[in-house]
C-alpha cells in the first residue's frame, strides 16, 4: 500500500517551487523514505517581481497581501497538479500536501512574535482536491520557539547514524545546520541542535543581481575571480547574529543589501573594492559563518551532509571543505537523497506527522517550551 505525501518548498531564493511525491511505505534499505517523483515549478515572472516587491510593502497594505495570498494558493496548486501529472498519480493517491508557503516576514523575536507564510491553503486544497497542511511555524512560536528551523526533526529521522555524529547543512538563501549526535534514535531527539548559521546564498544572489544582472553566481565563478577582503569579512563576521548562541533563526530581513551597505560604510577603502572582490568576500562570509558554527557546535562530527542549492556552488563548497579539514563534507546524495529535494521532503514528512497527530518541532532546536503538533489542516 503506497503511503504518498506531496512536499512543496519554496525558500528565500525564490528560484522555483520544489515539489516531491514521497512514499513512506516502501523505504529504501536503510529506512530512507523514497522519492517517487521530484519536480521544480517556475515562479511566473510577474509573481516573482511582486514577491520581491512585497519585501518592502508597508505593513498595512493588507489588500495586496490578500490578493497575493490567493494567487500563491493557485500557483502552489498548479505546481502540485503538474507534479502529479509528471508522477502519473491522481489527487486520490495523495494523503496530504505539506506546504511550507512563501515567507513574507519571519519575526520570532518581535514583541508579538510571528512568522508569516502565504499561499492560501483553502485555494490550494480546493484546486487540487487534496487536504493541505500549512502554517507550520506558528504553533512552535506560540510554544515560545523560533518557529525555525523545522527541518532538523526530519534530518534526525533520516540522516542519523548509530555509529557516528553527523551534521546536516542546508545551504538555501539562509543556511541552517543540524547536529545529530551518534545514536540519535526515534524518540530521543533532545540532544539534537539546529539553527540558522546566517547567510547561505542570499547575499551572494542579491549582489549578483545588483552588479551583474544575474540571479546567482554559477559555480561561484565570479567569487573565484575576486580577492577576499579580510577587513570587510571581519566586519561582517562581527555582526551580533553570528555570536548569539542557538536557538536562533534569521532571514532576508537582516541579511540583505542594506546590511551589506552598512558593513561597507565601516570599511576604509571600500570604494576600491571590485564587485568580484565583494562577491568573493560574501562567499567567504557564508563559508566562514558555516564552518565557525560547525567548529563551535558540531566539533565531533565526521560527516557533514550538505543539501540546498549552495551545494552546487563549487567555490563555496571548496571554501567550507578547506575550513573543516577533519570533516568529510559531502552532498546528501551519499545517503540516497538528492540535495535539491531534502527540504521539500521535510515538509511532506511534517505533513505526515500532523496527520498522525505527532509533534513536529524539536524544542532543543527551536527553543519552544514543549513539543507540539505543527500546521493547520485544511480540507478541500
Ligand atoms: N550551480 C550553482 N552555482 C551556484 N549557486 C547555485 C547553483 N545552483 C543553485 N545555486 C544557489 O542555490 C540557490 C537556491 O537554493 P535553495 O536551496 O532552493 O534555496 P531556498 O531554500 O532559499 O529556495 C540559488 O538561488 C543559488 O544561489
Ligand atoms: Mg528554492
Amino acid at each position: 500500500m503506497p503511503d504518498y505525501y506531496v512536499g512543496l518548498m519554496s525558500g528565500t531564493s525564490m528560484d522555483g517551487i520544489d515539489a516531491v511525491v514521497v512514499d513512506f511505505s516502501s523505504p529504501l534499505a536503510d529506512e530512507t523514505p523514497r522519492i517517487v517523483c521530484a519536480y521544480s515549478h517556475p515562479w511566473p515572472d510577474d509573481v516573482y517581481q511582486q514577491l520581491m516587491a512585497s519585501r518592502d510593502i508597508p505593513d498595512d497594505e493588507l489588500h495586496l497581501l490578500h490578493d497575493l495570498d490567493i494567487r500563491l494558493g493557485t500557483i502552489f496548486a498548479e505546481a502540485t497538479l503538474a507534479l502529479l501529472d509528471k508522477a502519473k498519480l491522481s489527487a486520490a493517491d495523495i494523503i496530504a500536501i505539506g506546504n511550507h508557503g512563501q515567507t513574507l516576514r519571519h519575526r520570532p523575536d518581535a514583541s508579538q512574535p510571528f512568522s508569516l507564510q502565504i499561499g492560501d491553503a483553502k485555494t490550494l486544497a480546493q484546486q487540487t482536491g487534496i487536504r493541505v497542511i500549512s502554517d507550520f511555524r506558528s504553533a512552535d512560536i506560540d510554544a515560545g520557539g523560533q518557529g525555525a528551523p523545522l527541518t532538523p526533526a526530519f534530518h534526525a529521522a533520516v540522516f542519523s547514524s548509530e555509529n557516528e555524529a553527523r551534521g546536516v547543512l542546508n545551504i538555501g538563501g539562509i543556511a541552517n545546520l543540524t547536529v545529530l549526535p551518534a545514536g540519535t534514535c526515534d524518540d530521543e531527539y533532545s540532544a539534537v541542535i539546529g539553527f540558522d548559521t546566517g547567510p547561505g546564498n542570499t547575499l551572494m544572489d542579491a549582489w549578483m543581481t545588483k552588479t551583474c544582472g544575474r540571479s546567482f553566481d554559477e559555480n561561484g565563478e565570479f567569487a573565484r575571480a575576486g580577492q577576499i577582503n579580510e577587513v570587510l569579512l571581519k566586519r561582517c563576521l562581527s555582526d551580533a547574529y553570528f555570536h548569539t548562541p542557538p536557538a536562533k533563526s534569521t532571514g532576508f530581513e537582516l541579511f540583505n543589501l542594506e546590511w551589506l551597505s552598512a558593513q561597507l560604510d565601516k570599511v576604509p577603502d571600500a570604494a576600491v573594492l571590485s564587485s568580484a572582490d565583494i562577491q568573493a568576500t560574501l562567499c567567504a562570509l557564508s563559508a566562514r559563518s558555516i564552518s565557525d558554527a560547525v567548529s563551535r557546535y558540531a566539533r565531533d562530527i565526521q560527516h557533514l551532509l550538505v543539501c540546498g542549492g549552495g551545494v552546487h556552488n563549487t567555490h563555496l563548497m571548496a571554501s567550507i571543505r578547506s575550513a573543516l579539514p577533519d570533516c568529510q563534507v559531502e552532498s546528501t546524495e551519499v545517503c540516497g537523497i538528492h540535495p535539491d529535494w531534502v527540504e521539500a521532503m521535510a515538509f511532506a514528512w511534517l505533513a505526515k506527522r500532523r496527520i498522525n497527530n505527532q509533534p513536529g518541532n524539536l524544542p532543543s532546536v527551536t527553543g519552544a517550551g514543549t513539543a507540539v503538533m505543527l500546521g493547520q489542516i485544511t480540507n478541500f
